[in-house]
């Protein structure tokens, strides 16, 4: 006989398509009759959903693993899902003890069948790719939060030269534009007001001669959906008419992020990127001429194979040039089977770090200047509930994406309101009295 009536806990690492993926097995695995809990103590199956992106980020979930399987209750079943289960496979049974199953990120149908074999004590390993899995008939959600993700493409066919998430999430694949409209009217009949959009890189979406311009259009056409975002965009192929759109479908938030990974032209090339530094210094000056008040964010990676100390300071003179929003910075990691670790990784551990912290102090004092520039402006809120830091404050977030704190009553959650800046932090906008839009 089959168990029903599971409680399984998820743990989930890594970018926004993990926490997707989390609630896409969650859901897998409520229509197989079983419930979520978050008490690690009261759980049969723990499910930890993991990232391999930077070697650090995988060391650090695999010692998770070996400290959850002390911390669970003897009899439940522990498995590993996502990035690093796509690229370990069953190594994994043999490095930690007492781990049960392996799901790749293709595989999760799989699970309720998986976890049955794991409950009678037989390890299972499902990490097959290339099935062009796009998760298209996922089982209807049964509950929304104000702000909602979802996911509109799979894989990426960028072969970036540093990057493992190719080889991880196989070929680049699109949902149909009916399938997604269907999810975002679900999930806004349950509560949601505000979707993000999200593929490795959004901006090569592709249904039916559609592309992304045109599924934004098409969300924006859901009733009572107030706000679209979206994430990633790969600065190669950001059009003309999406700037357009962006900057005129009035659901459509202003914020691209736009990661640039360099400032040198050779750096890019060695990293496969596509484009050069005068190319993209081009495409941000459109998108801030087609889209006014837009907020530009970006990604970082210094100490790239062979990046010599020039070629860092051309990344600080685009910085500057730019005057990014914000930015996600890291410094380079080798993952094994890319083109990158190949090239050898030259650069001390010592420079990689000071370069990091160059760049971090800099981002800070510019994200600083520009959020200082907002005050005495409007900002519209959607507000997402009490401030987690000071529960007298209300918290939610401008159209650029920028954290706002101000006066107010518990009761405007999930409302759109404008609020006046009034004063600002590295991270934080705070703001007066919300007046009702
Ligand atoms: N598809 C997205 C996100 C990829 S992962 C994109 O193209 O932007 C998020 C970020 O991690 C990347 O933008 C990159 O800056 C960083 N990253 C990826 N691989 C890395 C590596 N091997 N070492 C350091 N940073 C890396
Ligand atoms: Fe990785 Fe590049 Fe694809 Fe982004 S676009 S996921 S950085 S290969
Ligand atoms: Fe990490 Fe996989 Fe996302 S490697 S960044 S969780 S696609």
């Amino acid at each position: 006989m089959r168990d029903v009536g599971m409680k399984i806990y998820i743990e989930t690492y890594g970018c926004q398509m993990n926490e997707y993926d989390s609630r896409l097995i969650a859901s897998i695995l409520a229509s197989d009759g079983h419930g979520m809990t978050r008490d690690l103590g009261a759980a049969d199956v723990v499910i930890v959903n993991t990232c391999t992106v930077r070697e650090r980020a995988e060391i650090r979930v695999l010692g998770r693993l070996t400290h959850l399987r002390g911390l669970m209750r003897k009899d439940a079943v522990l498995g590993i899902a996502g990035c690093v289960a796509q690229r370990m496979g069953d190594r994994l049974l043999r490095k930690i003890p007492g781990l049960s199953f392996v799901v790749g990120t293709e595989q999760y149908w799989k699970l309720p069948d998986m976890i049955e074999s794991a409950r009678i004590g037989r390890a299972v390993v499902a990490v097959g790719t290339g099935s062009g899995e796009s998760y298209d008939r996922r089982p209807a959600p049964d509950e929304a939060s104000l702000c909602e993700f979802v996911s509109v493409m799979r894989g990426c066919n960028n072969y970036c030269s540093y990057c493992i998430v190719p080889y991880v999430r196989g070929r680049e694949r699109s949902r149909a534009t009916s399938g997604i409209v269907d999810e975002v009217t679900q999930l806004v009949a349950l509560g949601a007001r505000e979707v993000t959009l999200i593929g490795q890189n959004v901006n090569s979406f592709r249904d039916e001669g559609r592309g992304f311009a045109g599924l934004l259009s098409a969300v924006a056409k859901v009733e009572g959906l107030q706000r679209i975002r979206f994430a990633t965009s790969h600065p190669k192929d950001l059009s003309d008419e999406l700037i357009e759109v962006i900057g005129s479908v009035a659901k459509v938030c202003e914020h691209v992020h736009l990661p640039v990974q360099s400032g040198s032209t050779e750096v890019l090339a060695a990293m496969n990127r596509s484009y050069t530094r005068e190319q993209y210094v081009a495409l941000a000056g459109r998108i801030r001429e087609g889209i006014p008040g837009v907020a530009l964010t970006t990604d970082i990676i210094v100490g790239f194979p062979g990046e010599t100390d020039e070629q860092f300071r051309e990344t600080v003179s685009l910085m500057n040039e730019i005057r990014f929003d914000s930015a996600f910075m890291f410094h380079y990691s080798v993952r094994e089977g890319t083109r990158a670790a190949e090239f050898g990784d030259d650069v001390p551990k010592e420079v990689k770090i000071a370069r990091l912290e160059t760049i971090i102090d800099l981002q800070k004092r510019v994200t600083s200047e520009v959020n200082a520039a907002l005050i005495g402006s409007n900002a519209e809120v959607l507000v997402e509930g009490p401030s987690h830091r000071n529960e007298d404050l209300l918290f939610g977030r401008s159209r650029t994406g920028k954290a706002v704190v101000f006066p107010g009553d518990a009761g405007l959650t999930g409302r759109v309101v404008n609020v006046e800046i009034r004063s600002t932090s590295a991270w934080t906008l705070h703001g007066g009295n919300p007046l009702l839009s």
